[in-house]
């Protein structure tokens, strides 16, 4: 069955992994994320965004997709909404079967933040759904989610010390230098504050923008108290990069499943070596 991430984030962050959230796009994206965690004996987070969740065709279509592999799975998997951006959403989801919810209000003042984050809090919690926010302004793109450079802001340390002990969220999302989407060269990650939030409060820290940041710099942020990763641009680049190479290669194919089949396999390696450097693997 679907499961609330304090089912493994706890432990995560007790040991020293962090457990990896992938992107659900479509049945192949599904398809590949579970059976790696499946061969790799790992917890997972399957998220899905806003806009995948429209693309699906719904949040029932993407519940019903995640629950019946997770019912067939000997891992334990989380259904998240990634950036969700309302209370209404949120509660859509829910009622629909999510187990876990993001909350991000990163682009409202402080205090607006608490509290959006704290009235979340307070319904998921009272069905056991475990709730993700945000703090800070990561920059890049995903979906409709545009942050340009000059207006990705950095969490500051303190802030994020009290938001967490204000609205007691399962899982705290900084910025921290990471992007979404592709880096123009390597992202400039700030330990410090990785650091100083970690050793100040119960959850793990939640790194966005996963995709393209170098091995020793995961390494290192999950080391320093980062649980939960979140990778989705990899994997697109890996299916898109499968689907070219091969209709390249063969102009006259037409049967989807010739390349999309590759493109699943692509992206399963993807996720397996993620896990393996995430330490979750074994970790079921
Ligand atoms: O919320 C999703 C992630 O932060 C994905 O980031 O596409 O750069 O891996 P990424
Ligand atoms: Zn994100």
């Amino acid at each position: 069955p679907l499961v609330p991430m304090t089912a493994f984030l706890p432990r995560a962050k007790a040991e020293g992994f962090a457990v990896g959230q992938f992107n659900m796009n479509n049945l192949e994206f599904t398809q590949a994320i579970i059976e790696a965690a499946e061969e790799e004996k790992s917890p997972l987070i399957f998220g899905a965004s806003e806009g995948a969740i429209k693309y699906m065709g719904g949040p029932d279509v993407v519940v019903a997709l995640a629950k019946v592999f997770a019912d067939r799975s000997s891992v334990p998997v989380a259904l998240h909404l990634d950036h969700g951006s309302s209370f209404d959403m949120v509660m859509k989801c829910i009622r629909a079967g999510f187990t876990s919810v993001m909350i991000d209000g990163s682009h409202l003042p402080l205090d607006e933040n608490i509290a959006l984050t704290k009235k979340v809090v307070e319904a998921a919690h009272a069905v056991g759904v475990s709730v993700e926010a945000e703090l800070g302004k990561i920059g890049g793109t995903e979906d409709d989610l545009s942050v340009d450079e000059e207006d990705a802001m950095l969490a500051d340390p303190d802030e994020a010390i009290r938001f967490w002990e204000e609205t007691r969220v399962d899982a705290l999302a900084l910025a921290v230098g990471t992007a979404h989407g592709l880096y123009k060269g390597e992202p400039n990650i700030r330990f410090h504050i990785i650091e100083k939030v970690a050793q100040n409060i119960e959850a793990p820290i939640v790194l966005h923008g996963g995709s393209g940041v170098p091995d020793e710099q995961i390494r290192k942020a999950i080391r320093l108290g980062v649980g939960k990763i979140n990778v989705n641009t990899e994997n697109q680049v890996a299916c898109t990069e499968t689907v070219r190479k091969i209709l390249a290669e063969k102009p006259s194919l037409y049967d989807p499943r010739k390349y999309l089949g590759p493109a699943r396999e692509a992206m399963k390696e993807v996720v397996k070596q993620k896990m393996r450097l995430f330490g979750s693997s074994g970790k079921a």
